[in-house]
C-alpha cells in the first residue's frame, strides 16, 4: 500500500486555537523554574550521553507543550542547540509557539516531500522545530517506521538535545513508540487538574515502556480564568467525549 494512502491531503486542524506562550527571557517569576529545569535537563545529558527527552503528561492541556517550549528556549539562552519535536499528530502546537510555519514537516517528510534538512525550521527563540506538517492519521505507522527512527537518529548527530512534545498517554498509545527512543521521560502534572487515579495509571503506562522517569513538573493554573476552562476534565462525560474524540482522530 502507497505510504500517500495513509495521510489526509487538506484536513484542518479541528482543535481550538489555544497556543502556549514562551515567557522565559521575559521578566516573569516562572521563567526561574525553566532555568531550573533546564539545570535538570544539562546535568542529566552527563555531556551528550542522554540527549532524548519526552515530555508527557496524562490527560490533554496539563501544560507539556508550555514546558517543552520554555525549557527548550532555557537551554537555547545556555548554549546549547536545541530541537523540538512536535509528536503530538492531534493537536500540534509547537509551530504556533515558535511562529514558524507549518509547512514540510514529519508528514511531507515520510512522503519524500521533502528531505531532512527542509523539515528544520530555525525560529526567533534560538530553538529549531521540527513541526509536524500535513495531518496525518494512523500516526503510529509513521512513528514505527525506520525512516522516522533515521530521522531522530539524524537530529541526535546534529543536536545537544532533542524534546519531544507529546500527546497525552491516556488518550493517545503513542508514547509507546516514543519510549523506544527517548533516553528519559518528564512528567507533567497539573495541580488541581489532573486526578491521582489518572495520574498513577499513567505513570504505570509509561513505566512498563520506559522506566526510566527522570522527573516530574507540577504546573498551576491561575484561578479564574484557566480553573473554568479546566474545570471539565474532572467531568467524566467531558473525558469521554474528548478520548472519543481522540479516537476518531487517529
Ligand atoms: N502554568 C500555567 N499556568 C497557566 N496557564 C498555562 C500554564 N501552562 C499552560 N498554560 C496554558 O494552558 C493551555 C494548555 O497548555 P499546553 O498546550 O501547554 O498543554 P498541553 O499539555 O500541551 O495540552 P495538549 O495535551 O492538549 O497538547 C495553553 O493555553 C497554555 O498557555
Ligand atoms: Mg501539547
Amino acid at each position: 500500500m502507497s505510504l500517500k494512502n495513509l495521510f489526509f491531503k487538506n484536513k484542518k486542524d479541528n482543535f481550538d486555537t489555544d497556543v502556549p506562550k514562551i515567557v522565559v527571557g521575559k521578566r516573569t517569576g516562572s521563567s526561574e523554574n525553566y532555568y531550573r529545569l533546564k539545570d535538570n535537563i544539562i546535568y542529566y545529558s552527563d555531556n551528550g550521553k542522554n540527549k532524548v527527552f519526552q515530555f508527557e503528561s496524562s490527560i490533554s492541556g496539563e501544560g507539556k507543550s508550555t514546558v517543552v517550549g520554555n525549557v527548550a528556549v532555557a537551554l537555547a539562552k545556555s548554549g546549547k542547540k536545541v530541537v523540538v519535536v512536535d509528536l503530538d499528530f492531534r493537536r500540534p502546537k509547537v509551530h504556533r509557539m515558535f511562529n514558524v510555519p507549518n509547512l514540510n514537516g514529519i508528514t511531507e517528510y515520510m512522503l519524500d516531500e521533502c528531505d531532512d534538512s527542509q523539515i528544520i525550521k530555525t525560529s526567533e527563540y534560538g530553538v529549531d522545530v521540527v513541526n509536524r506538517g500535513k495531518a496525518a492519521h494512523n500516526a503510529s505507522i509513521i512513528f514505527t517506521s525506520n525512516k522516522f527512527k533515521a530521522l531522530i537518529e539524524k537530529l541526535k548527530e546534529n543536536y545537544d538535545m532533542v524534546l519531544f512534545d507529546c500527546p497525552p498517554v491516556l488518550l493517545v498509545s503513542d508514547y509507546i513508540h516514543f519510549s523506544k527512543l527517548a533516553d528519559t521521560i518528564i512528567f507533567v502534572v497539573c495541580s488541581g487538574v489532573t486526578h491521582r487515579s489518572q495520574l498513577k495509571e499513567a505513570i504505570e503506562l509509561l513505566k512498563k515502556c520506559n522506566p526510566n522517569i527522570l522527573g516530574t513538573v507540577m504546573t498551576y493554573r491561575n484561578a479564574g480564568k484557566f480553573s473554568l476552562k479546566y474545570g471539565g476534565y474532572y467531568n467524566a462525560r467531558y473525558y469521554r467525549d474528548l478520548k472519543n474524540h481522540y479516537m476518531q482522530e487517529r
